[in-house]
């Protein structure tokens, strides 16, 4: 039986699956037969459906959070479907800083480590113990810790090896007692009164200034991730655009901001149907509605062409793209 996906992603298109499960609990996950097409989901806010879906989406919806004090640190052990702005607020009210620079990010904890979510200086891989998933072959929960989760800018084993053949079920995550707060990123340099509080107030604030609310305003965050580069490309980009954003990503790459290239191609505000280059943060499309796949993907195509011929830098979306039977990935040469 066909369910729409509209409301199960937050970029919103009309599109429909053939079958949705949801879980609740690990035995149920361990009973499933995850007959192919099938696709892990949380709360859909970095997903995109594209039209039909031809497999079952299992939405991972299991709850629960066990705190542990230990001697320097306290450990949460977070069940996948827990909503991640929610363990941020609660893990803060209940005295337990650490996460305040990942505030308001959408989504689940169970998906976060999937694209190691990042904000304002920080990382969720900075804080991970471990993740437990289930192996879908042998059925049986694994454990990876830090460091065997590979985790890279966006990335991680999960979109990786383990692509389709894992479903993270716990991410535990080691809070120290000693708080230190993060605040290179430039809005946080100007806090009078540095407490996690009020790090954490001053991320909201600026989040909700740049970023739609995806409730509000259908759209999954920043669309494309921010382009790694060579020095010497950087040294040569800089010499046309002095201003570009950048920042050193070890010692023979720099990241730049994919949201000032967009912006400065005058793409802001650019519209294909409903969906468009948003006004406030150019990194974000938004979908207000009468959009098709056809019409993002024709937008994703447009702004990958303007950065090459403006740049040469291809943008790869950060966004997971699904489309008849399997995740697509649209890139310059597809064309
Ligand atoms: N910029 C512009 N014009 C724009 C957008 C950005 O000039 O339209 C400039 C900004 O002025 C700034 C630089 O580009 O100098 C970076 O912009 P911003 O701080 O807004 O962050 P970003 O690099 O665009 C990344 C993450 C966000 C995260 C912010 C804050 C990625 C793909 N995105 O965006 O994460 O919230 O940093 O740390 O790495 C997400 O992944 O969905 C997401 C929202």
């Amino acid at each position: 039986m066909a369910q729409s996906l509209q409301s199960f992603h937050t970029f919103s298109l009309a599109s429909q699956c053939s079958q949705l499960i949801e879980i609740t609990d690990l035995a149920q996950l361990q009973q499933l037969t995850f007959a192919s097409p099938f696709c892990i989901l949380g709360e859909g806010s970095n997903t995109v459906f594209l039209s039909t879906y031809q497999g079952t989406v299992i939405k991972m919806a299991t709850r629960g959070v066990n705190t542990t004090e230990r001697q320097d640190d306290y450990l949460l052990e977070v069940a996948a479907g827990e909503n991640w702005h929610q363990l941020v607020r609660d893990s803060l009210a209940q005295g337990m800083p650490g996460l305040e620079n990942l505030a308001l990010i959408p989504g689940t904890a169970g998906a976060a480590p999937v694209q190691n979510i990042g904000a304002y200086g920080v990382e969720l891989a900075k804080y991970i113990e471990y993740v437990e998933y289930l192996d879908i072959a042998t059925k049986q929960i694994k454990r990876l810790n830090k460091q065997q989760c590979l985790f890279g800018y966006r990335d991680s084993i999960f979109k990786q090896q383990l692509k389709n053949k894992a479903v993270i079920t716990t991410v535990a995550l080691a809070l120290p007692k000693q708080w230190q707060p993060e605040l290179s990123y430039g809005p946080l340099q100007q806090l009078d009164t540095v407490t996690p509080q009020s790090v954490f107030e001053q991320v909201v604030t600026t989040r909700n200034s740049k970023l739609p609310d995806p409730y509000v305003l259908a759209n999954a965050g920043s669309f494309f991730k921010n382009p790694i580069i060579t020095n010497q490309q950087l040294h040569t980009l800089l010499q046309a655009h002095p201003q570009l954003p950048h920042y050193v990503y070890d010692e023979q790459h720099h990241k730049v901001a994919a949201g000032w290239l967009i912006e400065q191609a005058g793409l802001k505000g650019h519209r294909i149907a409903g969906i468009e280059v948003h006004q406030q943060q150019a990194l974000v499309l938004v979908n207000h509605g009468n959009s098709n796949g056809d019409d993002l993907i024709a937008m994703i195509t447009y702004i990958q062409q303007q950065i090459w011929q403006r740049y040469q830098i291809e943008l790869h979306h950060e966004v997971r793209l699904m489309a008849v039977t399997d995740e697509c990935h649209i890139t310059l040469e597809d064309r």
